[in-house]
């Protein structure tokens, strides 16, 4: 396939979207949090695409985008808390994996075999355009080849995945720019937390369980977000050679906020990686990050970044 072409995201650019879509085939396509690689989860032909483009493991589920609780109810059945949590967040930067229901016409990959889905109502008037002129869920994975540093504008997406993918909708530099946070919701009203991410948890108020090794997210291998460097965390200097990313005080050679404001930190956090990555230097050096709010997801992120490859883990347990 030749490259993919990156059009903007108005009326024509959607509407092509969603011709592909109903097509069978994938598109990549902005959210709050950073770009998806979209196709209808109820074609296993298409959902099949997503994992062929990314290079997924069949073992690693994917999250599925809903227009509203209605689309949600047709696919899960929602413990009362799931509901709750749902009218708080949604739309926005939450997902919740919730107990699947045996009528929900999915492709049976998209949930790789658990008894649960994972659900999310994303806040972006593009995502929205396109869930709601295609009228059904569309699974949608970071747009990024398994394991590599997930995408916030288009151009990370075409570096990435170009070559394997036919459409590129520019909706241009993602809000938030981490992935949603995931909690699993059980049946008896359990929450855990399966991923930190973009909703802080200070949000929630409450704290949720940590997961333990069998409710893990099936996908959070060790080695995960990786640049091709080697990544050095909690460094004040950087070593010769390496690409220094600073945090508040520390300059750096960029800054992910020099007023050490850690929802900018979050917003520039795969920008400046890729960056880091494309500098012709021997590693990347990352100033310290507060363990707090924003923080939380920014230094897993990290950690897994400079995770040595392979193996899974729970970073809870
Ligand atoms: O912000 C986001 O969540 C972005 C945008 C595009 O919506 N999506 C995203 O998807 O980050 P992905 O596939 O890159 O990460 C989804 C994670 C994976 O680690 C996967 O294992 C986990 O969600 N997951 C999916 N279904 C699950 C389930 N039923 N239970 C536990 N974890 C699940
Ligand atoms: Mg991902």
């Amino acid at each position: 396939m030749t490259r993919a072409p990156i059009i903007a995201a108005d009326a024509t650019g959607i509407a092509r979207a969603i011709s592909l879509l109903r097509g069978g085939d994938v598109v990549a396509l902005p959210t709050e949090t950073v770009y998806g690689l979209a196709a209808d989860a109820c074609q296993p032909g298409a959902v099949a695409r997503i994992y062929a483009a990314k290079g997924r493991p069949a073992f690693n589920p994917l999250i599925v985008h809903v227009t509203d609780m209605d689309m949600a109810r047709c696919l899960a059945d929602l413990p009362d808390l799931a509901c709750d949590l749902a009218a708080r967040f949604w739309p926005g930067p939450l997902t919740l994996a919730v107990p699947v229901r045996a009528d929900c016409g999915l492709a049976t990959a998209v949930t790789a075999g658990l008894s649960t889905i994972a659900l999310r109502c994303p806040d972006h008037p593009v995502m929205m355009a396109v869930l709601q002129g295609l009228g059904r869920p569309l699974a949608a994975p970071s747009a990024n080849r398994s394991g590599r540093i997930s995408p916030t504008c288009a151009a990370h997406v075409a570096h990435d995945l170009g070559a394997h993918i036919p459409l590129i909708l520019d909706g241009g530099t993602c809000a938030m720019g981490l992935e949603s946070t995931i909690l699993g919701v059980n049946a008896q009203g359990r929450v855990t937390l399966l991923r930190p991410g973009a909703l802080a948890l200070e949000k929630l108020g409450f704290i949720p369980d940590r997961a333990d090794a069998t409710s893990i997210a099936p996908g959070r291998l060790a080695s995960h977000y990786a640049p091709h460097l080697p990544v050095r965390l909690n460094a004040r200097d950087a070593r010769a050679d390496e690409f220094h990313i600073g945090f508040g005080a520390i300059a750096g050679d960029c800054n992910l906020s020099a007023s050490a404001d850690l929802m900018e930190a979050a917003r520039c956090l795969f920008d400046l990686l890729h960056r880091a990555d494309a500098s012709g230097r021997s590693g990347i050096a990352v100033a310290p990050i507060p363990e707090t709010g924003p923080g939380r997801a920014i230094n897993d992120r990290l950690r897994r970044a400079a995770a040595p490859s392979g193996g899974l883990e729970n970073p809870y347990g």
